[in-house]
């Protein structure tokens, strides 16, 4: 409607133009009308969570005077993240990991404990069927690389061994991809084994090696544009379960390898790393006879006791 050719009257007023205070208050009154939106909510848990949320996101947005054009560049950033996602890839699990929050939540959630193995990240590639693996067999399975024996025990943090315990393992093959990473539906490089009456477990894998995260994606764009290395130094995941203990997930990293101080996701702890020693020809600790190069790694795995 065109007031003035109707022949109304408009009286213009000039926006009143805040001075700092009151902007700053105004922005304050908006966070405070945002939480306060979550009142409501059904759950106090949930509430707790949101009205937190809103007070980092809008300090962060008040902190950084988050521009226009930033805001829709993130939106796209994050649209473009959902949509590289599907059933073999998690690409917001990987933007989590490269900001730290995966590793935060395992220290939140899974911190030290006296006597028992540190926990690190999950990661992408695990995979619930994977095969079951005897005692001394072989987990690698067609995937390339320098074969390695992986030997160790399963203890409880109290010092008793765990007999009968699962132990997962999973890697990377020699060009520093999973299994999973390949077209087709091969397994390799991938098992599971119970432990033996002393709690031990042992097969042959690879030699772990160091390898990218998947650069493909608008993650691997912020990993640029930050000047950071995409890669995770070389590394050998595991998941062990027993009752009444808490879930094992970790990694045993190789001493040595160039990127244990920069890994991508921040997953290093010292107490994991372990000497892989390598060897050309002889006996396996398994009787067998080698006649190229192969390694072997020890690593002992102690679960920490649920209270309770
Ligand atoms: C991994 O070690 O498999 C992994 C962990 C985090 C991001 C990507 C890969
Ligand atoms: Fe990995």
């Amino acid at each position: 409607v065109n007031y003035r050719e109707q022949g109304v009257t408009v009286t213009q007023t000039t926006p009143h133009q805040p001075d700092a205070a009151e902007q700053q208050a105004r922005e304050q009154a908006l966070t405070d009308e945002v939480v306060a939106s979550f009142a409501t909510s059904t759950s106090d848990r949930y509430r707790e969570l949101m009205t937190s949320l809103v007070r980092h996101l809008h300090g962060f947005a008040r902190d950084v005077r988050l521009t226009h054009a930033e805001w829709e560049s993130a939106i796209d950033f994050l649209t473009r993240t959902g949509q590289k996602c599907d059933e073999r890839r998690q690409e917001f699990i990987l933007l989590s990991d490269v900001l730290g929050l995966s590793m935060l939540t395992v220290g939140i959630n899974a911190p030290a404990s006296e006597g028992a193995t540190e926990s690190t990240v999950f990661g992408p590639f695990f995979v619930d069927d994977a095969p079951e693996i005897p005692q001394g067999g072989d987990l690698a399975h067609g995937a390339k690389g320098t074969p390695c024996w992986v030997s160790g025990q399963v203890r409880s943090s109290d010092g008793t061994p765990l007999a009968g315990v699962r132990v997962d393992a999973w890697e990377a093959d020699e060009d520093g991809l999973y299994d999973t990473q390949y077209e087709g539906n091969r397994t390799a490089g991938r098992g599971w084994q119970t432990t033996g009456p002393r709690g031990e477990y042992r097969f042959w894998s690879v030699q772990p090696v160091h390898y990218p995260v998947p650069d493909d994606g608008p993650v691997s764009e912020m990993l640029a544009a930050a000047g950071r290395r995409p890669m995770r130094p070389a590394h050998l995941h595991f998941k062990v379960t027993a009752p009444g203990h808490r879930t094992l997930i970790t990694h045993v990293f190789v001493a040595g390898d160039e990127y244990l101080d920069r890994d991508a996701v921040f997953g290093v702890k010292q107490s994991l790393i372990a000497e892989f020693t390598e060897h050309t020809g002889g006996t396996a600790p398994d009787g067998t006879t080698r006649d190229g190069r192969w390694a072997q790694v020890e690593f002992d795995l102690v679960l920490q006791i649920l209270k309770g």
